[in-house]
């Protein structure tokens, strides 16, 4: 059902005063990849040096939101939709607020990743591609999903019995499956400055 007899309050703090008293800009790093990838880890690793670096930041993790504001949520493509659309939104409104957040979703869809790219201004959204490749997540095995999911106890496992549609032009491409972890926080970290986002005083 669509809201209806609604006005938008416009607020007096914009994000512009946010962003100048953090003295860095607001966006997504949007991480996407398989279960396995290193998505999370990167995020979290990440989200430690920006701390360091005075950033506001939050991570918002797919396992989590699982837990929570996605708790009614399945695997179907219909719930990965929705799940992103909710996660999209949530970001959108964190960069209103100033951060720089860090979503670690599959996302395996590449229509759902577009649709939140499209949620907030040109340049806020950042797709990070953690690229591993399905053998190296398999081994890596870390919560032993991959196991089941051959086994035929999870449906619908992304790489599995469910596709993963990788990003055609992701802003990074991070070789997570080779690279050593500090180098791939490096990348990240030394695309920031590249773009002005973070200062480089
Ligand atoms: S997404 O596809 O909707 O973006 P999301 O990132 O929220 O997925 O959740 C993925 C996590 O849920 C995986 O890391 C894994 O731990 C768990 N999981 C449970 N069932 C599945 C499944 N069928 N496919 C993929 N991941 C699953």
């Amino acid at each position: 059902m669509q809201a209806s007899n609604i006005v938008w309050h416009q607020a007096k703090i914009s994000r512009q005063h946010r962003e100048s008293q953090n003295s860095h800009a607001s966006v997504i790093l949007w991480f996407t990849g398989l279960s396995g990838a290193g998505k999370s880890t990167l995020a979290h690793v990440v989200e430690e040096r920006l701390y360091t670096m005075n950033c506001r930041t939050f991570v918002i993790d797919g396992d989590n939101v699982r837990h929570g504001l996605c708790a009614d949520l399945g695997f179907s493509s219909q719930d990965r939709e929705e799940n992103i659309r909710r996660v999209g939104e949530v970001a959108k409104l964190f960069t209103e607020a100033g951060m720089i957040t860090l979503t670690a979703f599959i996302s395996p869809f590449k229509a759902d990743r577009d649709r939140v790219r499209q949620l907030v201004p040109t340049g806020d959204f950042i797709e990070v591609y953690c690229q591993a490749s399905l053998d190296v997540c398999e081994q890596r095995d870390v919560k032993g999903l991959y196991k089941r999911a051959r086994a035929g106890e999870i449906p619908e496992f992304t790489g599995i019995s469910s596709p993963y549609e990788p990003p055609e032009t992701p802003e990074m491409v991070i070789k997570t499956g080779e690279m050593p972890l500090e180098d791939c926080v490096n990348q990240v970290i030394q695309y920031l400055l590249d773009r002005g986002i973070l200062p480089s005083n």
